[in-house]
């Protein structure tokens, strides 16, 4: 199976961390999110101790709440040690409300409003990553009205393409995040940001993109941000106290995908850094990293109750479920692929092709095209894997489906973490 905490039980169905799915479908309800407490936890203690090693005490990870965001995952993260990643006052909101200590949070976002600023601000929030120098002016009269010194991050955009790399210089300068800095505009940005008497810069802050598995854009973008921290050094006196290297390190969708050694990754990274450190005289500074993805989606399953198959003669057959691009978009949005289950007989044999279709009246409503599970009849149990990260997320309510709920399981216990959203919730804010 993709993962140890699945297996099969003696009725020939899925368990996920000892837990048999059909039980938990037919207790919860479909469909069903079912995120695995002890895998979640297991992701975090995994950055948590590889970055202390490579990169020393006081470096962390942040766990990009952009990835699952709701009250129950920031006591689990806090726990491990782990600060947060926010992008908007809801992210703020959601954390706090969990009671998530807003200096460890880092306040992110492309087009932070004044009225976000100021709550990020008043709400007491560790570090802003300035995305631009709109933002820097805004945020320094906060600050000021405040009555605070605001520690931030800029954030810059290094010119790298992950998935490409003799691209670099072309389509990553052009981006609506950050500052670029091949065209010069980050030394502007940096002297503006140096010059606000409410700012207090830390460091930098980049990212290069999401579900990667190539090293070289991590190295190479530790690299860079080094050799521009030594420029700002000489040209402004800029001294870099923390570092920010974004997240992105991809995750097992199916056994295509390669399984990552996040521990040898982040040593890797840091090699590279400590040899720029050493060789542009930079003194190593703190490193943080955002993993989103990584710290979530193999942890996550989804549930789903088959309605039937449909086998269209000559084209394909279709296996239509109780949820689809509405509790998970991924498909529809960038065609990613999942491992499908039939996880009311794992005995059975896998040989039934099919496409696995949404309740939406959308033909791009479907989780996954062409795969193989044991043929299901109506009422069998779906299930999705690796569904922990950019699903609930990115749910809506399109054709007026309520989002569905999620339990969270540890030690053979499941409990309700959201509930599922009922018919009164579709229409509350409707006068
Ligand atoms: N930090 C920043 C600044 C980011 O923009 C992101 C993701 C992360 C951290 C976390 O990256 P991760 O470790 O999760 O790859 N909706 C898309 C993913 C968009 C990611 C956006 N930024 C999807 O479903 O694949």
């Amino acid at each position: 199976m993709l993962y140890d905490n699945l297996n099969v039980n003696e009725k020939g169905h899925l368990t996920i961390g000892g837990m048999d799915a059909a039980d938990l479908a037919s207790e919860h309800g479909t469909p069903l999110y079912v995120m695995d407490e002890d895998v979640l936890r297991k992701n975090c203690r995994t950055y948590v101790n590889a970055m202390h090693e490579s990169f020393g005490e006081g470096s962390a990870p942040l766990y990009a709440s952009k990835a699952l965001s709701f009250k129950g995952i920031y006591p689990i993260v806090e726990s491990e040690g782990m600060c947060i990643d926010v992008v908007s006052p809801g992210e703020i909101y959601t954390a706090l409300a969990a009671g998530f200590p807003p200096e460890k949070m880092f306040f992110h976002g492309t087009n932070k409003t004044d009225e976000d600023i100021e709550y990020g601000v008043s709400s007491g929030i560790g570090f802003f990553v300035v995305d631009n120098h709109n933002e820097l002016e805004v945020l320094d009269n906060a600050a000021g009205r405040a009555g605070i010194k605001q520690k931030v991050l800029l954030r810059l955009t290094v010119g790298l393409d992950p998935h490409t790399l003799e691209a670099i210089n072309t389509g990553k300068v052009d981006s609506q995040f950050g500052v670029p800095i091949d065209t010069g505009q980050a030394d502007e940005f940096v002297r503006a940001a140096l010059s606000s008497s409410n700012i207090s810069v830390e460091g930098f802050h980049s990212h290069v993109g999401s579900q990667i598995f190539e090293s070289e854009s991590f190295n190479r973008q530790a690299e860079i941000l080094i050799e521009y921290a030594a420029r700002m050094n000489k040209e402004y006196g800029f001294k870099l106290r923390a570092l920010n290297i974004g997240g992105g390190l991809g995750v097992r969708y199916t056994d295509r995908d390669p399984l990552l050694d996040i521990p040898g990754r982040i040593a890797e990274i840091a090699e590279h850094l400590k040899a720029a450190c050493s060789r542009c005289g930079v003194e190593m500074p703190v490193v943080y990293m955002e993993p989103g993805r990584s710290i979530a989606a193999n942890a996550g399953v989804t549930l789903y109750t088959a309605g039937g198959t449909k086998e269209v003669r000559g084209y394909r057959n279709y296996v239509t479920i109780d949820g689809g691009m509405t509790d998970n978009p991924r498909f529809a949005l960038y065609r990613s692929e999942y491992t499908v289950l039939n996880a009311s007989r794992m005995t059975g044999s896998a040989d039934y092709e099919c496409t696995i279709a949404g309740r939406c009246c959308e033909s791009g409503d479907r989780i996954a095209e062409d795969v193989k599970i044991t043929k299901p009849e109506r009422g069998d149990i779906i299930a999705v894997l690796t569904t922990g990260a950019y699903n609930y997320s990115m749910a809506s309510n399109y054709n007026r489906i309520p989002r569905p709920a999620m339990i969270m399981i540890s030690d053979g216990q499941a409990r309700t973490v959201v509930k599922r959203e009922s018919y009164e919730d579709l229409i509350k804010n409707e006068l």
